[in-house]
């Protein structure tokens, strides 16, 4: 592959020089694989992919997955538009807080892929924010704390805590679905995950879904989570990246946090997301 360049200290890098409609050859697949485990996000600009083409992207790094509770696209159950009209003014927006998609499942996604198709002028960056960093420099007391601890993570808050208050619209162009009582149950993760194939450890806890440590209520868990969470989406150890329309995205979902930004009212923004799973080791 042409060349890398790292976009922050600890997280992202940019690919140049690759053009993704062209046939990937097994070795250009592996270095992929190499540098998202490596950056954790990487950017590569000037696509412009169709939908095919993204997936065919996508399954780089694993099979796609079907996410529940969203809607897909009605011509294809894998793909999500993450939309925004210009029209919809002082509503919420898709992933706008730090999370790790549907860490509420039993088998969280290990990664997305978006692509830009039309973005703002200003605003709509997307942030992400290294785990693996945040794991790595967390104080002495809170680590102790996270090792070998679970922690129980609900799709209910994303309808309830995060839902956006009633006298404001939610994003009419994402269709969720709230309430589902197979989303509401508690499902446990280690607080603290491991790739099995690099060995690299990441905290795995996000204030959309993670709603308390195992074996603690929730007022007493939520000062400890308050101040990781205060630790672990640190300018420090994030990247912000400005859209442009070909970009394309892929980011690990267990070793980042990521955070769509809200601020560009009056202006449209579609993206296309594909969503992958692990491999199973060969
Ligand atoms: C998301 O996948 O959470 C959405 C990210 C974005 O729209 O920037």
């Amino acid at each position: 592959m042409s060349q890398t360049k790292r976009l922050t200290g600890f997280i992202g890098a940019e690919v140049i020089g690759v053009d993704l409609k062209q046939p990937i050859t097994d070795e250009t697949a592996d270095t992929f694989r190499r540098l998202l485990s490596e950056h954790q996000v990487l950017r590569i600009r000037n696509q412009f992919l169709n939908l095919e083409e993204q997936k065919r992207f996508t399954i780089l790094f694993g099979p796609l997955m079907a996410l529940p509770y969203v809607q897909a696209l009605a011509e294809d159950d894998k793909v999500i538009a993450v939309l925004k009209e210009a029209g919809e003014i002082n509503t919420g927006v898709f992933g706008g807080e730090w999370h790790s998609d549907f860490s509420f499942l039993e088998n969280p996604p290990a990664g997305s892929v978006l692509s830009a198709v039309e973005i703002p002028e200003i605003g709509g960056d997307t942030l992400w924010a290294s785990q693996v960093a945040a794991y790595q420099s967390l104080p002495k007391d809170l680590k102790e704390f996270v090792a070998g601890r679970d922690a129980i993570h609900v799709g209910a808050p994303y309808g309830v805590k995060h839902a956006p208050p009633a006298n404001e619209k939610a994003n009419a162009s994402i269709q969720m679905t709230r309430g589902d009582p197979d989303a509401d149950r508690e499902i446990r993760h280690p607080a603290v995950i491991t790739d099995p194939q690099t060995g690299t450890r990441s905290l795995f806890l996000n204030p959309i879904y993670t709603t308390r440590f195992e074996d603690m209520s929730e007022e007493e868990s939520s000062p400890i989570l308050q101040e990781i969470y205060k630790h672990c989406t640190r300018p420090d150890f994030s990247c912000r990246l400005h859209w442009r329309a070909g970009d394309v995205v892929v980011w690990d979902n267990r070793l980042c946090l990521h955070y769509a930004t809200n601020d560009y009212d009056g202006a449209r923004r579609l993206l296309y997301r594909t969503t992958f799973q692990r491999y199973a080791p060969a």
